[in-house]
């Protein structure tokens, strides 16, 4: 079994779309193992996405992922990563495969309503930041 890191981002919460993705979420055989809503700061989206401080859309990011409450999530199941990767779809939804949750909710690829961890080791990283050891299953 694996984790991996996922987040309901602020403009599907806005939309009521929680039910229906974490639906689609355990439907392709995800265990929710920690789960909380939160609405982040700046310097927690700051953090998060530091990786990407340098690309022209970081601004647009912090703005978007701190605009209102998101849900923060830690998913389990076998090849967690790859397979939530799969479920969600692509990055932008004009390339996202029919079902994926991004092909079915999302706006744009700024606006595309969940993150996954791209790797376990970020998986790893990602649900430390967020999550404190003790609300992990
Ligand atoms: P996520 O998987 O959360 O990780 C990085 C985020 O940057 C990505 O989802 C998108 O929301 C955002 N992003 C990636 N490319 C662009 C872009 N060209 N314009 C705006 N936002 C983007």
């Amino acid at each position: 079994m694996e984790k991996t890191f996922a987040i309901i981002k602020p403009d599907a919460v806005a939309k009521n779309q929680i039910g229906d993705i974490l639906a689609v979420t355990e439907g392709a055989g995800f265990k929710i193992r920690a789960m909380q809503m939160t609405h982040m700061t700046r310097k927690q989206a700051e953090g998060f996405y530091a990786v990407h401080k340098e690309r022209p859309f970081f601004g647009e990011l912090v703005e978007f992922m701190t605009e209102g409450p998101c849900v923060l999530l830690c998913l389990e199941r076998e090849d967690a990563v790859v397979k939530w990767r799969e479920t969600m779809g692509a990055t932008n939804p004009a390339n996202a495969a029919e079902g994926t949750i991004r092909k079915r909710f999302a706006e744009s690829v700024g606006r595309n309503c969940v993150h996954g961890s791209d790797s376990a080791e970020n998986a790893a990283i990602e649900l430390a930041y967020f999550f404190a050891g003790n609300t992990l299953s």
